[in-house]
Parts: structure tokens; sequence; C-alpha cells
């Protein structure tokens, strides 16, 4: 472990947040997954702590599709031409803002009822959030996960209520797959979690909010129709898009 990542966990045990990092659950591209004992004052047992990578340490994923009509990016014009010219001092200012975007994302959602963890804190390039899974390890992926078709349908179902949840609180998750949904299947009737936010997008500013709405329903769905499950995936996404354009979600 880095220093600068040993640094990140040691605040939320300086915050009595946690007491120890049990395990890394999973080093991604962009950040690493840690499962941590939670401190008995959070009121949980294990809690996810989930820290960005130094920037010199990551391949930053192409985001420009994101980020359209972000506003904040633009209030200070320094900060934006460092950004769009890809100095360190820009890639810094554009890492913050994706772990601070996550943060903001998980809140807002997490807030509206949507089944994403609880948030707990973010400090630095970490987001301590709720664990999905125990000491020995975390909950299965989606593309992990072996369902009969009735649970296969039945979480279908629930991912459909998911993203119509995001949608009312005018968010499209924009990276929505068998890769970001875990299931946890100890209550069918509340198996479906969804994860990994930063690249969540505002439906009302957002141009490409409607292209990413329809290639997270579809890119999820085939996983689903390859065990079964039939669905109108065209229509579902259509008739959502037009409620919600009407404020009838
Ligand atoms: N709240 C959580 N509880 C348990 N495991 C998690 C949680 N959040 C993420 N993970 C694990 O960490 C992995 C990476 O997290 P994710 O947010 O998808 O980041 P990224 O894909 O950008 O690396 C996930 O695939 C999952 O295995
Ligand atoms: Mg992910």
């Amino acid at each position: 472990m880095d220093s600068e990542t040993k640094e990140a966990l040691d605040g939320f045990i300086d915050l009595s947040l946690i007491t120890e990092v049990l395990y890394p659950v999973k080093s991604g591209k962009e950040a690493t997954v840690f499962a941590c004992r939670a401190h008995p004052g959070t009121g949980a047992e294990f809690l996810a702590a989930k820290v960005y990578k130094h920037i010199r340490d990551r391949s930053f994923r192409n985001d420009a599709v994101y980020q359209e009509n972000r506003t904040q990016m633009y209030h200070n014009t320094r900060v934006r031409r460092a950004y769009e010219n890809g100095s360190e001092f820009g890639l810094e200012v554009h890492f913050m803002l994706w772990v601070g975007q996550e943060w903001e994302h998980l809140t807002k959602l997490h807030r509206a009822g949507v089944y994403v963890p609880t948030p707990v804190k973010q400090a630095g390039r970490a987001i301590l959030m709720e664990f999905y899974g125990d000491e020995h390890g975390p909950c299965p992926m989606l593309h992990q996960a072996d369902l009969t078709r009735q649970l296969a349908q039945d979480a279908w179902q629930l991912i459909k209520a998911n993203i119509e949840m995001m949608l009312q609180a005018n968010f499209v998750h924009g990276d929505l797959s068998p890769y970001n949904i875990m299931i946890d299947a100890t209550d069918p009737g509340d198996m479906v979690r969804i994860i990994d936010l930063p690249q969540a997008v505002d439906a009302r500013f957002n141009p490409n909010a409607h292209d990413l709405l329809l290639r997270d329903v579809e890119t999820t769905f085939r996983w689903f129709e390859k065990r079964g499950v039939r669905d109108n995936t065209k229509g579902f996404t259509a008739d959502l898009w037009r409620r919600w354009k009407r404020a009838e979600l």
C-alpha cells in the first residue's frame, strides 16, 4: 500500500470511523476499495473505503461526455485552462472534481432512495461508505452472480426501478453494467446494489444523458437476456424519458 493510500485510510481511523483495514477488495484502474472494520460508534460492522489513486498512478478514462455542461468546472478560468491543456495542476483539479462528484452523487441518490451504499464520509481522495459483504468477502457482482431465471427476472425489475428512481432525481448513472451492480442474495426482495457513481450525469444539463440512459439499460439488460429474461428495452427507455420530460416520474 503506498503512503498516500495509508494516509487516507489512517484519516478514517483518526476520525473514529473505522478501527482497522481488513483486506483490499479490488484495485481498479482509478481506485482501490478496502474492506474495513467499522468503529462501533458508526453503528455498522463493516465499511468500504474507496481510495482514488494518485494521478500519476492511474489512467484516466476519457470523461468528456460526462463533463459536458458541468458548470463548476468553468467557475475559474485558470482552473479551466489548466484542465484543458492537461497540465499536472489541471489533472489534479480534474481528479479532485471526480472524487467530489462521486460523493455528491452518492449522497443525493441515497437520499432519493436509490439502492446505493450509505455514504459515511469523504476525506480528500477517499470515500467511506456502507460495505456490501462481510469479513470473508464482498457480495458478488452481477456478472459473477448465479441467479435462477425467476431471481434474474426479479433483479431486472429492481434494476429498472432503480434506473427510474435515479432519473426521478435527474440522474443517469452513465456506467451501469453487470460490473457496477452487486447482488446481495440474502434478501431477494431487495437484492440489487448499485455502485461506482463518479461519472453520473444530470439529465437536465448534459446533452448526452438520453444516449447514456439507453446505453445503461441495454448494457445491463444483455446479461439478463442471456438468462431468458424478456423485455423491450427501447420501449422502456423511451417511455421513461418521455415521462421524465413531462415531469411525470
Ligand atoms: N460499497 C461496497 N461494498 C463492497 N464492495 C465494494 C463496494 N464498492 C465497491 N466495491 C468493490 O470494489 C470494486 C471497485 O469499485 P468501483 O466503485 O466499481 O470502482 P472502479 O470500477 O472505478 O474501480 C467493485 O467492483 C466491488 O467489487
Ligand atoms: Mg466499477
